[in-house]
């Protein structure tokens, strides 16, 4: 298994020309490092999951202190959808670990998924996690989906000062869930338990067939059927 995906970002420092920033369907570049639970190797960790790779910008600091305490909390809503977390940020594991105490004290909520120390910005180049206008030392709040095939998903870059709302990346998870096994998309605001969207490329007599619940026709382009895994 390589440590770096061709066509990814390089590291940090990489010539501007030769980077080339990481995109939705791109492969999640693989790499190794350090974390509060041991050297971990990204798909290795995967295995056959889906994953989560999240970054903060710096230890001992309040908004993020708020936002890792949450992802512990929710830790069994990832699990139930066979998803692993993963934390990253620029300053070293025994900043994270020092950090760890003051997490379960704020927030009720031990670290209980591991942290990846990234002095070297390793991790935070080949995902492009540092975007240099906003602040050239320290990663932004960046959330990446990582597929079971390992594709990348889903990006959100949030700025330092706005925690990320976590409940937004676990409904996502369940959409990319959803479509991912049913010809079908998710309209806005959607949360699971509500109607889909049925592609429009399937046609009336077929979807007559997919959705056996039925379907509600508002546009030729626009039918909505009961959520198909519930
Ligand atoms: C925070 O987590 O509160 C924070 C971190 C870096 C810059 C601004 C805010």
């Amino acid at each position: 298994m390589t440590d770096t995906v061709a066509g990814a970002v390089g590291a940090a420092g990489m010539d501007e020309e030769e980077e080339m920033a990481l995109q939705l369907g791109d492969t999640a570049p693989n790499f190794t490092a350090d974390s509060t639970e041991g050297e971990i190797n990204l798909y290795e960790y995967l295995g056959d999951s889906w994953g989560i790779l999240f970054s903060h910008p710096k230890d001992f600091t309040p908004v993020c202190t708020t936002e890792l305490g949450e992802v512990a909390h929710l830790k069994g809503d990832f699990d139930r959808r066979n998803t692993k977390v993963l934390g990253v940020s620029v300053d070293p594991v025994s900043s994270h670990t020092e950090w760890a105490g003051d997490i379960k004290e704020a927030t009720g909520h031990a670290l209980n998924y591991p942290l990846l120390g990234d002095p070297d910005r390793k991790v935070a180049g080949l995902y492009g996690m540092i975007h240099p206008n906003a602040d050239n030392t320290l990663t932004a709040r960046s959330v990446f989906i990582i597929g079971p095939d390992k594709k990348v998903k889903l990006m959100i870059t949030y700025p330092a000062s706005t925690g990320r709302n976590f409940q937004e990346i676990l409904r996502v998870l369940d959409s990319l869930q959803l479509t991912a096994n049913y010809s079908v998309s998710t309209p806005v605001n959607w949360k699971d338990g509500e109607e889909v969207i049925i592609a429009p490329a399937i046609s009336d007599e077929d979807a007559k067939v997919k959705f056996p619940k039925g379907f509600r026709t508002v546009k030729k382009y626009l039918r909505y059927t009961p959520q198909p895994n519930r």
